[in-house]
């Protein structure tokens, strides 16, 4: 389970640092002559997203969400193709709505 706020548009660097320790060839996966092989094996991976705005699909921001898609890439890369997603966004746009995203999430 990886508690994330969105930073910047992106992870915050301690979970950077924390990637970088893992997504290391010989660790997590291998180089083969056509692509990466995961030495991950089957594992269940949570993501608990919050989010100061919002960056869905359709909103003005869509372009700047650089959070999630890179810890897809990074999780599929290593062998994880499809970590669970509990999104919390737009919680700093109101007091309202920050208690509707997290019911919501
Ligand atoms: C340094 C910093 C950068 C942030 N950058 C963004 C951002 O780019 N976009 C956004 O929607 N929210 C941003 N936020 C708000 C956080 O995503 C939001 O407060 C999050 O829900 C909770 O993170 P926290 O508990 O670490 O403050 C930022 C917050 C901080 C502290």
């Amino acid at each position: 389970m990886l508690g994330v706020p969105h930073y910047s548009f992106r992870v915050p660097s301690q979970l950077k640092a924390w990637i970088d320790r893992i997504a290391v060839p010989g660790k997590t996966f291998r180089y083969t002559a056509k692509r990466a092989e995961s030495f991950v094996g089957t594992k269940r991976v949570i993501i608990a997203l919050a989010c100061g705005g919002f960056y869905g699909p359709g909103c003005p921001a869509e372009n700047f969400e650089h959070t999630l898609s890179y810890l897809k890439s990074v999780f599929a890369f290593i062998g994880i193709a499809n970590p669970e997603v509990i999104t919390a966004d737009g919680v700093n746009v109101s007091s309202e709505q920050h208690e509707l995203s997290l019911k919501a999430a």
